[in-house]
């Protein structure tokens, strides 16, 4: 049985909710990572790519207010506010990194807490879409978080996103540490929530993967965004077969062996698309 309903997904939007974001910094303390980064989020699925440190996760978390943000980011034409609670209302929720699961809670309690910030009857009815939608979290209900396997963990984590109804779904490094067929069905889930109309921003090392299954994407490198484009162009690209792919289109997918490459020297950024 498949993790997640095939026909598609009741939570969620339809939305296809756009993000524009202009001159977006951020960082820790005195640290800078973020050098005025200027995209957009269309709807659909977007992937974003690049080396460790590149502050791919730094993105997600100024764009979620988990750390201070400067620049501009609108959603759909109003101003995307600064608080986690209200970017959360807003219709913007995080996949965070490590999933960040409550391990000694139950699969149900971890649901709740992606839908705290609604009345009680409205949670209830979110929590039954999200076991509609993923049927095999409602056999596993009352299991503890904790004792899940890394790929059901990670459906938890997803369904607890999608408990919030978000416009903009974003993960970090969902695929990290699971089984090939996993990744597949995972980022297959992925793609299908974009499909029934839920913008998704993706950070992914699994760089062959990801294109695969996104519509365009970007590369980021030491806070700025190198390369952007169609996600077939990109995979295509000089800057990508040769820093993420391999030079002879070899099966290292994943973005962690590019660093070592780039800092051989090898590899050049220029934007595509
Ligand atoms: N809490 C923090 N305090 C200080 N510096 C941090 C903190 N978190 C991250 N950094 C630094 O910010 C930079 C970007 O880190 P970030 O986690 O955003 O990278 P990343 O692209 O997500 O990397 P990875 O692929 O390893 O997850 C790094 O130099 C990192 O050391
Ligand atoms: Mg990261």
């Amino acid at each position: 049985m498949m993790w997640h309903r095939p026909e598609g997904f009741s939570l969620g939007g339809t939305s296809r909710a756009r993000l524009r974001v202009w001159n977006l910094t951020a960082g820790y303390g005195p640290v800078q990572v973020l050098r005025g980064l200027t995209f957009e989020v269309k709807p659909g699925l977007t992937v974003i790519l690049g080396p460790n440190g590149a502050g791919k996760t730094t993105l997600l978390r100024a764009l979620n207010g988990l750390i201070p943000r400067g620049g501009d980011a609108m959603l759909d034409g109003a101003e995307l506010p600064e608080k986690t609670h209200e970017i959360v209302r807003a219709g913007v929720s995080l996949v965070p990194e490590g999933r960040q699961l409550f391990g000694q809670m139950t699969v149900r309690e971890n649901l709740e807490l992606g839908g705290w910030l609604f009345s009680k009857a409205e949670r209830e009815h979110r929590i039954e879409q999200a076991f509609s939608d993923f049927p095999k979290l409602r056999e596993r209900a009352l299991q503890l978080a904790g004792t899940m396997s890394g790929g059901e963990q990670q459906m938890v984590a997803v369904a607890r996103a999608m408990v919030s109804r978000p416009r903009l779904l974003m993960l970090d490094e969902p695929s990290l540490g699971l089984a090939p067929r996993m990744v597949d069905e995972l980022l297959g889930m992925v793609r299908r929530i974009a499909d029934a109309g839920t913008t998704v921003l993706m950070v992914e090392q699994n760089v062959k993967k990801a294109l695969a299954v996104a519509d365009r994407g970007y590369v980021m490198e030491r806070g700025e965004l190198v390369a952007s484009g169609d996600s077939r162009l990109l995979a295509r690209s000089t800057v990508v077969r040769e820093a993420y792919l391999g030079a002879q289109d070899s099966q290292t997918t994943d973005a962690r062996d590019a660093v070592q490459r780039r800092q051989r020297g090898q590899g050049t950024a220029t934007p595509v698309g």
